[in-house]
């Protein structure tokens, strides 16, 4: 059976850093409030005029390079983003304008912070159905645009970047010892759709909006569904906790990735955790987190990874992948 192979990671923060002090300067809040209930302590912010593309394409460059790959050679790019450049076109256009040959498929998947497992599970299924061999898969977002400066229940909690994968067919036996993505579990439930939401957008008020969250009900749906969609993906594939290697989760906040892995009785020491510095990227978070863990050499070949994330809609879902 085909499985689709990670090639490749990258990622791109913007060069500017936001501290909780310069926050705290400018909203009621403190660095401990922040560090004490979510665990960040700074967050990247893009520069005035740098786009969600032009943080998709660095992180596209670095995961091509890495792969050994150039970018003519890709049939397929799904950008998971939630803050496009514009209404429309797809970001993913700009990407394959940027970096691909015309005439490939190209679009953005919109599931928030669930965004990158939604558009690894679609990127996954074209190449199991052997409608692409290669495929560019990226979560990029310029999430602090849709702040409310003065709303310091949400601002203090997000941040921008970008994490790009590249994925090649490979053939494997249909067992969790192939590389490659070995599951993929998907979910949504548009019931809380006001939970967490931004309440602007073409449609409805025909401006961008700002972020509204009821945190408490995140929090508590979060680590419930989360915790159910990783039992899921190790049911499917019959491996245990023990057997994962590294745990990528959707870094939305320290205290919701500690409840979440207490659940489940995973080593602490198998989380990949990045929001401390990150802060919540959105759709970016899981494939910045990643590329920390490969670059740093936590993460190695051969090594199993869960990524799992839950986002505004709700949505949430799961990724096992031998790397
Ligand atoms: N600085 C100082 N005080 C604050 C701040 C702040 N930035 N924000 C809120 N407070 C105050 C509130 O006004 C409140 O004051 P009051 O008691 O006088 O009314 C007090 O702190 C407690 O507020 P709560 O909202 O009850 O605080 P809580 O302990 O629930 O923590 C938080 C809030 C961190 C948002 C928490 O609910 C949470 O982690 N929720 C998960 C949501 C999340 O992470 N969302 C990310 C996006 S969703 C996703 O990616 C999955």
């Amino acid at each position: 059976m085909k499985r689709s192979v990670i090639a490749g990671v990258g990622a791109y923060l913007p060069q500017r850093v936001v501290t909780n002090a310069e926050l705290a300067a400018r909203v009621d809040t403190t660095d401990e409030w922040i560090v004490e209930r979510t665990g960040i302590t700074q967050r990247h912010m893009a520069a005035e005029g740098e786009l969600t593309s032009d943080l998709a394409i660095a992180a596209s460059r670095q995961a091509l390079d890495r792969a050994g790959m150039s970018g003519q050679e890709l049939d397929l790019i799904v950008v998971a983003t939630t803050t496009p450049d514009n209404t429309f076109p797809a970001t993913a256009a700009k990407v394959q304008a940027a970096l691909a040959r015309p005439a490939i498929a190209a679009f953005d998947v919109q599931a928030v912070c669930s965004g990158f497992v939604y558009a690894l599970a679609v990127a996954d299924n074209f190449i199991k159905a052997g409608q692409a061999e290669t495929a560019l898969v990226i979560g990029a977002e310029t999430f602090t645009r849709l702040l409310d400066w003065n709303d310091r229940t949400t601002c203090v909690l997000f941040g921008d970047g970008a994490g790009a994968v590249v994925l090649r067919a490979q053939d494997g036996q249909g067992t969790s010892a192939d590389r490659g993505i070995l599951s993929t579990h998907l979910h949504s439930d548009g019931r809380h759709y006001n939970m967490l939401m931004v309440d602007g957008g073409p449609s409805a008020t025909k401006t961008t909006g700002h972020v509204h969250m009821k945190g408490r009900e995140v929090f508590r749906h979060a680590v419930v569904n989360l915790a159910d969609t990783v039992r899921e993906a190790m049911e499917a594939n019959a491996v245990t906790i023990d057997d994962v290697d590294w745990l990528v989760p959707h870094q939305a906040n320290k205290r919701i990735l500690d409840s979440t892995a207490e659940k489940l009785a995973i080593d602490p020491k198998k989380v990949v955790v990045t929001v401390d510095r990150h802060a919540n990227t959105s759709a970016a978070s899981i494939p910045l987190a990643l590329n920390q863990a490969v670059t740093d050499g936590r993460i190695k070949p051969g090594h199993l990874v869960l990524m799992e994330a839950m986002g505004g809609g709700f949505t949430w879902g799961s990724a096992l992948v031998r790397m």
